[in-house]
């Protein structure tokens, strides 16, 4: 943007952030991969989530995550995301967000978008790149296991077909006998792998050599340590279901050592336990550059407390490819009082 003219403020709909995504699930994990980099390497700045929680909606929350990311990407912006559980049972999914993006050049908000899906789309992304760095150097998982099946274990899956996995037995568990049937009904279609719903949950991790937590525990339910003597790869998304102890007996690797002993997760949970971080190895980014080996004769939890700059890489995506497309609606007017001196229009 030059001189004074404030910048056109965009906004962006949930289907058009779906066409923009839909079958670049390799694209966005590459995306995701450079961000981890850069936030690695320090391009970036990232505060702590903020959690506004209700008296009287005990269960509910909506969180900020503000956050700022340079390389190519270049933008400021934030989420802004809703959690509430019992929409659920309304028949509306839990998450609800907007993303906004931010000029890195005047601060100006230049677009607002529908960021559920940004949101699920990057947290996939995330997981499908962990699963493909933390299983180097042993058997590619076979068998994959689901534990809680909604919105994001769909995700996950999509993002782990869509950077060629594929899977011979896929089993699934979840409190909710319709949630299960659900996401088996979405298997079916998906392509191959021979499903099985367990009601068990030792039977689904002794049944799986990549285990997905997307479940919204609030505190660990998980916690016999024996469920995991096959050494597992644990993509622990919902970052509430393992018992300290499960950790402590892991190699334990997060997105951000800071974001992600906080908020009562599992991570923070040994931390408090022990006194310490030292059951931490490391970052999927220390990973990524080699600085972290991950041994195979232990299970792998992965952690991700989930960072605003994903988001915004994610929506500048977004935003870049609906222009390309020549669909961007722009509101006009949006900005008005842009003389300091004279009221009214510019
Ligand atoms: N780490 C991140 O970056 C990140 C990003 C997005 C979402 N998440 C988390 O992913 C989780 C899933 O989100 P969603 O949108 O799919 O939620 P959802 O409500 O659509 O699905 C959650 C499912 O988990 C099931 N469940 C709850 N407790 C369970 C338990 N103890 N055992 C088995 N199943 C259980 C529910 O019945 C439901 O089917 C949430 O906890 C959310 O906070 C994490």
């Amino acid at each position: 943007m030059t001189g004074s003219s404030a910048p056109p403020f965009a906004v962006i709909s949930g289907t058009q952030v779906q066409q923009a995504l839909a079958g670049r699930e390799r694209q966005v994990t590459e995306l995701v991969e450079e961000t981890y980099r850069l936030h690695g390497a320090g391009d970036s700045v990232n505060p702590p989530s903020y959690f506004l929680r209700f008296p009287d909606r005990p269960s509910a929350r909506i969180i900020a995550l503000p956050a700022s990311i340079g390389g190519k990407v270049r933008v400021d912006g934030l989420k802004w995301i809703s959690s509430f559980p019992e929409n659920v049972a309304a028949g509306l999914p839990r998450a609800s967000a907007v993303l906004i993006l931010n000029d890195h050049d005047t601060g100006y908000p230049f677009a607002c978008l529908e960021s559920s899906i940004i949101s699920a789309t990057r947290t996939a992304a995330s997981a499908a790149l962990a699963a493909d760095w933390l299983t180097r150097g042993r058997p590619r998982p076979a068998r994959v296991g689901f534990f809680g099946t909604g919105l994001i274990a769909r995700y996950i899956h999509t993002f782990l077909a869509g950077n060629g996995w594929s899977f011979d037995e896929i089993g699934v568990h979840d409190l909710s006998a319709d949630s299960a049937a659900g996401f088996r009904g979405y298997l079916e279609k998906a392509g191959p792998g021979r499903i099985t719903v367990y009601e068990d949950a030792e039977q689904l991790i002794r049944s799986s050599d990549l285990v997905v937590f997307a479940t919204i525990a609030g505190e660990p339910h998980v916690s016999e340590l024996s469920w995991f003597g096959h050494n597992p790869v644990v993509l622990h998304v919902s970052l509430r279901d393992l018992a300290p102890e499960i950790l402590l007996a892991s190699t334990n690797l997060v997105d951000d050592v800071e974001h992600c002993l906080k908020a009562s997760t599992s991570p923070h949970l040994a931390e408090q336990l022990t006194g310490s971080r030292d059951f931490l190895a490391g970052t999927l980014d220390d990973v990524m550059a080699g600085r972290v080996a991950v041994p195979t004769g232990r299970p792998v939890v992965f952690s991700p407390f989930g960072l605003g700059v994903l988001d915004l890489a994610v929506g500048k995506y977004v935003y870049d490819e609906v222009t390309r497309s020549g669909e961007l609606h722009v509101i006009d007017d949006f900005f008005h009082e842009l003389r300091r001196h004279a009221p009214g229009p510019a």
